[in-house]
């Protein structure tokens, strides 16, 4: 049943033959790293000095920077390209020199805040040579609870934001992703949905300012970026765009104690009949309710055969809840919670920046707009249970999500979205025949639900970074190749993107060459929307 993708197997696999076979020319190499550091250090200011934050790889912590913020295990083998140069910026100026610099000698640069993408494209790159600007180092979190705002930096992660937040008050919180680690700059370029969603929609609506520096090193904040700028850095990806430095975030209002559960069902205690209600009730819901299913296969553990389990987490009675299965906490405990750490970790567990169990990774994503039945349903466990590996996680959308106009950000996936599926698959081994596999089951799965997601386009979630999609090789048909992916990121809105990019950035130096390229250069950019 609808197994066919057209596109997608010729592209996917372009796309990892590119990244495994790259070689580098060592000399070229060795010649780029020398002369950018020479450049980086002739364009720093004496006031900020730029060499403590140059390393190469003749540098001894060079690995371990690299490594250290890699969060796909994927990504981390010997013969992922590595950069020339890392530059771990510790002042705006050092943001300016890397992209005066980048550009007068052409190296490709990376642009790297948390370093969670999924397909490794801020640390990765197949142009050689290519360099990490790194931003790590801006990572403060300023919350002012009488304007009910923070500026959060880019290097900041959600879980610094979560607890800056708490220390301040107990009645504010911020929309934004699960995974206290994810970093700000990815995540609130890209879109950044979280549990609160449904209440106040996502990350990149809950933003009044930023800070970025653009393709001529100008420092501009958004009355000087004017609202088209703005509006592409709040779901359009910041790294089309120029660096951003920070961003200015509302508070939204959470209760003093939120209740949250945990409910687990196996196939054979009814899970099809409580996925099958959860389908029609979740995006219905009052918005203050957010119920998040997880299906994962799991090995019985008496029997050892594999069943089925289904999680669900937080409130809903009609789902054979009871009472005791609720536990109140506070909104900042509660983020805790959703990462699985026990009841009554200190609340300072969301500041830890060391990775627990890091895995390789493939994710792909999906929309969902009508419901599947029962009888599909039972087909889609057994097609789980053949698979055994691949995870599928349905976020409930409604509430806020249907209110906000497609066209209010690059974000296009709201109304009468049902739910958006996430697929992962996460494994342990390591080499490319491991990752093979692993990534062809996650298709196999993602094409087995193609029937019962959106269609024209088969819509996808950008912070998903999916490189089945397609990728860009820069050449002629660059907008024509970024137009196959782009439509399914942003909908209606990739035209207005490639405007604003063709405006702010004409020579694209800002570019995920191995995905996005909103082609200005020499061929006529056709916008319908002109
Ligand atoms: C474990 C895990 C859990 C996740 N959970 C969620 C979730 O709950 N909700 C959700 O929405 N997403 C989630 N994601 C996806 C996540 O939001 C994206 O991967 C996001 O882009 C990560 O941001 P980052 O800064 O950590 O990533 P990076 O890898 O550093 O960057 C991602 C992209 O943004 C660009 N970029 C980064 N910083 C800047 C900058 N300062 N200026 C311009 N461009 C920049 C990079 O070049 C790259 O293209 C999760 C990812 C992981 C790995
Ligand atoms: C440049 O890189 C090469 C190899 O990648 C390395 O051998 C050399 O030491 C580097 N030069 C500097 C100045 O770090
Ligand atoms: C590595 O780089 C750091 C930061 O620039 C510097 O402090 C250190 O001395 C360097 N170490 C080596 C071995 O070059
Ligand atoms: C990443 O690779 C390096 C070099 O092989 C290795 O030392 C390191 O442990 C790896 N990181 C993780 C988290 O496995
Ligand atoms: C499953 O549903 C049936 C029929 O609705 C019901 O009788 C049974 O008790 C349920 N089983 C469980 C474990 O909930």
């Amino acid at each position: 049943m609808g197994t066919s993708f057209p596109n997608s197997k010729t592209l996917s696999l372009f796309s990892l033959q590119v990244l495994f076979t790259a070689s580098f020319s060592s000399p070229s190499t060795a010649f780029a790293n020398e002369t950018l550091s020479q450049c980086l250090i002739s364009h720093s200011q004496a006031s900020h000095p730029i060499i403590s934050a140059i390393y190469t790889p003749a540098n001894s912590s060079y690995s371990t920077v690299l490594q250290s913020y890699i969060r796909n295990l994927r990504f981390n083998s010997s013969d992922t390209p590595k950069p020339t140069l890392i530059l771990t910026a510790l002042h705006e100026s050092h943001v300016q020199a890397a992209i005066v610099c980048a550009r007068k000698l052409s190296v490709q640069m990376k642009i790297r805040s948390g370093g969670h993408d999924f397909e490794g494209i801020s640390y990765v790159s197949i142009s050689s040579p290519f360099f990490i600007l790194d931003m790590i180092n801006f990572r403060s979190v300023d919350v002012d609870i009488e304007t009910e705002t923070a500026w959060v930096q880019v290097g900041a992660i959600l879980g610094e934001v979560y607890y800056g937040i708490a220390a301040k008050s107990k009645v504010h919180g911020f929309p934004a992703g699960v995974c206290p680690m994810v970093g700000i700059g990815g995540h609130l370029s890209g879109g950044g949905y979280g549990n609160m969603m449904r209440k106040y929609g996502l990350s990149v609506d809950n933003i009044v300012d930023a800070c970025m520096i653009n393709v001529k090193g100008k420092i501009l904040d958004r009355e000087s970026m004017g609202e088209d700028l703005f509006c592409a850095i709040r779901g359009g990806g910041g790294a089309s765009f120029g660096v951003i430095l920070a961003y200015k975030i509302n508070l939204v209002h959470v209760p003093e104690m939120v209740t949250v559960f945990r409910i687990q069902r196996t196939r054979e205690q009814n899970a099809t009949a409580v996925v099958y209600q959860w389908e029609q009730v979740a995006h219905k819901l009052h918005e203050d309710l957010f119920i998040r299913l997880v299906m994962d296969v799991v090995a019985g553990k008496n029997t050892g055969e594999k069943r089925l389990l289904s999680m669900i987490s937080d409130g809903f009675p009609e789902l054979g809840l009871r009472s005791s299965d609720c536990i109140e906490m506070s909104w900042v405990e509660s983020t805790l919670y959703w990462m699985n750490f026990p009841i009554g970790t200190p609340v300072d567990a969301l500041l830890s920046r060391a990775p627990k169990g890091l895995m390789h990774l493939k994710r792909k994503s999906d929309y969902v707009r009508q419901i599947i039945s029962k009888d599909k349903l039972e087909l889609l466990w057994k097609r789980m249970i053949d698979l055994e590996r691949p995870i599928l996680t349905f976020n409930p959308y409604g509430g806020k999500m249907g209110k906000i106009p497609t066209t209010e950000t690059p974000f296009p996936h709201r109304a009468g979205n049902l739910w958006k599926v996430q697929y992962a698959t996460n494994w342990h081994e390591e080499g490319h025949e491991a990752a093979q596999h692993n990534i062809e089951l996650t298709r196999k799965l993602y094409n087995y639900m193609t029937p019962f997601v959106s269609k024209n386009p088969r819509a996808a979630f950008l912070n998903y970074r999916d490189l089945d999609l397609g990728v860009n090789h820069n050449g002629d048909e660059s907008y024509e190749e970024a137009k196959v992916y782009g439509v399914r990121y942003f909908k209606g809105n990739f035209n207005r993107l490639v405007k604003i990019k063709t405006k702010v950035d004409p020579g694209n130096f800002f570019k995920n060459e191995r995905v996005f390229r909103f082609f200005p250069g020499k061929k006529k950019v056709k916008c319908p929307n002109k």
